[in-house]
């Protein structure tokens, strides 16, 4: 996996204190030993996710995420284990030289796509940069984009000849097939030839910081397609980024809040007056996906999309995809249409900033916007109006800014407030009985001891040990396979370390995946040694059962009484072994 020893990996992770790194993500509670949060891994909505400081190891109970520091860090952050490991040693001062290029599977798999675009961006960056950029350079200063910003965003352009990136690209010996999967080459009758030209381009990085694709904009003259975006790759996936993702980051999380726009000149505008805690959802459908990343940047959100018709509806989705997965954002609405770029220009930077900082609630939005083109003097536009913010507040869990809603709607409506709050719970319980229960999946007793086994096992050596003594055999392939690996890394390091494990088997998916099941079973603490015994006897007797029926079958098919005779003292045996 590295160069990097296996104890010298266990001792930055000892160093660092899972509950303080989490803590520095998410806010955590603390309720007896372990701290809860709200789990960023999943749509959770309530704190689901448990931090044991204990055994130094999260788990989230309801999506069944579990891992160490260095697995919280990856995922949250979406960086390779190389990156986190050299992050918790700077957090301890453990000196550590590692070469933290990225090394997944997806990045050596698709080699020639990041190297394409790498090459593409350099060469538009240069082409940008010369006489023939004039034009664009131009457009860019009207705008005023200067060109310290148009270097720290790699703008670039692509020129007049169809064919320059195209020849390029051969000349490097990449594949055709290499060129039209970039999807930055076309094959036409003419040939092959670039998809882009005549166009300023803007490259789209992943959430690793690597340029997976582009946005070509018409500058000079008009055409219907303002920008065109690289067609969805292997690796380019629009709706699964955020245009300055990677910039933003740290200083989302430093500053405790991101903003949210939609466009690339908006983000880069709001960088020309300091402002660096802002994305681009790159227009106005917003993914789930988008919204989980959105919510692990910082702990308040900021939606600021463009002030017409489009951008509130853009922001009325949003909100409900970051609601539906345990965020509450604040909103800023721009007047007379304006995105943030034109506000920007048009008001300068105390006026807008002073816009982020007095952003409006979520119910205030939605109010606004569901009054939008009502007149509420008339009773039918009333009730409509009334029904559907009663329908908003359903989605809300934060009581306070319920309470104050209600207030609001009513006073507007003249109607009683306990009215209002008595269809809200009637609406509720309508849900509630269209949405039917899980069906319930019964485990028999031969899984559950399996599960509870390896449970035990990974609380404590002494299990281990009586696992080591008395199974030679579990019957499911998963549970195996994980209590294989735990008794081997036992066996090797005469300790076992949960936390510790985690890293040894991170590599093992499967086997990773049955253990993170295991831990969010979240069985009792404290065991009993009979109830240790009981699991052993049932997934011996699972045993025992597997092979009588197979001497059975043996016994069925041969007609010498003597063989018979002795499958039978066999069987007989098996059975004493099993009462005994
Ligand atoms: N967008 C896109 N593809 C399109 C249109 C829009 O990807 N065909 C994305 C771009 O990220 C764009 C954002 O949606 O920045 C918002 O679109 P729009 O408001 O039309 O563009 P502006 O950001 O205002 O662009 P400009 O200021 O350059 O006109
Ligand atoms: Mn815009």
């Amino acid at each position: 996996m590295s160069m990097v020893s296996q104890e010298l990996i266990n001792e930055i992770r000892s160093s660092v204190d899972i509950v303080d790194i989490v803590s520095s993500y998410i806010p955590l509670i603390q309720k007896g030993k372990n701290y809860f949060g709200v789990c960023p891994f999943h749509d959770d909505n309530n704190p689901s996710m448990s931090v044991s400081k204990e055994k130094q190891i999260f788990t989230c109970f309801s999506c069944g995420a579990s891992g160490n520091v260095f697995k919280f860090i990856m995922d949250y952050e979406n960086i390779s284990f190389m990156e986190t490991l050299k992050k918790c040693a700077d957090t301890s001062g453990i000196p550590l030289s590692v070469n933290i290029k990225s090394n997944q599977d997806t990045f050596l798999k698709n080699k020639e796509l990041y190297d394409i675009y790498d090459i593409a961006s350099k060469f538009y960056q240069n082409n940008i940069n010369t006489a023939n950029g004039r034009l664009a350079k131009e457009y860019l200063y009207n705008r005023k984009i200067d060109d310290s910003v148009i270097k720290e965003f790699g703008i670039g352009l692509a020129l007049k000849n169809r064919d320059l990136l195209t020849k390029l690209l051969l000349n490097k010996k990449y594949t055709q097939k290499d060129l039209i999967k970039s999807g930055l080459v076309v094959e036409n009758n003419y040939g092959l030839n670039d998809i882009y030209y005549d166009r300023i381009m803007f490259p789209i990085e992943d959430l690793t910081g690597k340029i997976v694709g582009f946005s070509g904009r018409v500058y000079n003259g008009e055409t219907n397609y303002k920008y065109i975006n690289t067609k969805e790759t292997d690796i380019f996936k629009k709706g699964e980024f955020l245009y300055n993702y990677s910039k933003a980051k740290a200083s989302a999380r430093q500053k405790g809040y991101v903003i949210v726009m939609e466009g690339f000149m908006d983000v880069i505008r709001a960088y020309t007056i300091g402002i660096d805690n802002v994305i681009a959802t790159m227009g106005t459908a917003v993914t789930k996906n988008q919204a989980m990343t959105i919510k692990k940047m910082a702990k308040e959100i900021i939606l600021c999309f463009d002030g017409d018709e489009a951008g509130a509806k853009a922001t009325s989705a949003c909100a409900d995809e970051l609601v539906k997965i345990g965020v509450t954002p604040k909103i800023v609405r721009l007047e007379d249409g304006m995105d943030p770029d034109d506000y920007i220009k048009k008001f300068g930077k105390d006026k807008f900033l002073s816009k982020i900082d007095n952003p409006i609630s979520i119910m205030d939005f939605k109010l606004s916007y569901l009054k939008n083109g009502k007149d509420i003097s008339d009773s039918e536009d009333l009730a409509s109006y009334v029904n559907s913010a009663i329908k908003e507040l359903e989605k809300i869990d934060d009581e306070v800014l319920r309470e104050i809603s209600f207030k609001k709607i009513s006073l507007e409506s003249n109607l009683d407030i306990d009215f209002l709050k008595e269809r809200l719970t009637s609406n509720k319980k309508e849900e509630e009985t269209k949405t039917q229960t899980k069906p319930f999946i019964k485990k028999d007793k031969y899984e559950k001891a399996q599960e509870n086994l390896i449970y035990y096992m990974l609380q404590s050596k002494e299990v281990i040990k009586l696992y080591n003594k008395k199974i030679t055999y579990m019957p499911n392939d998963k549970y195996r396979f994980l209590a294989r690996e735990i008794s081997l890394y036992y066996k090797e390091n005469q300790k076992f370390n949960l936390a510790d494990f985690m890293t040894a088997i991170s590599n093992q998916t499967e086997i990773y995946n049955t253990l993170s099941y295991i831990l969010s079973l979240n069985l009792n603490e404290f065991y009993s040694d009979v109830e240790i015994d009981d699991y052993i006897n049932v997934i011996r007797e699972y045993n025992v059962n597997y092979q009588v029926n197979r001497l059975k079958d043996k016994m069925k098919k041969t007609s010498d009484p003597l063989e018979q005779a002795k499958i039978a003292e066999e069987i007989k045996k098996l059975k004493i072994d099993i009462n005994g």
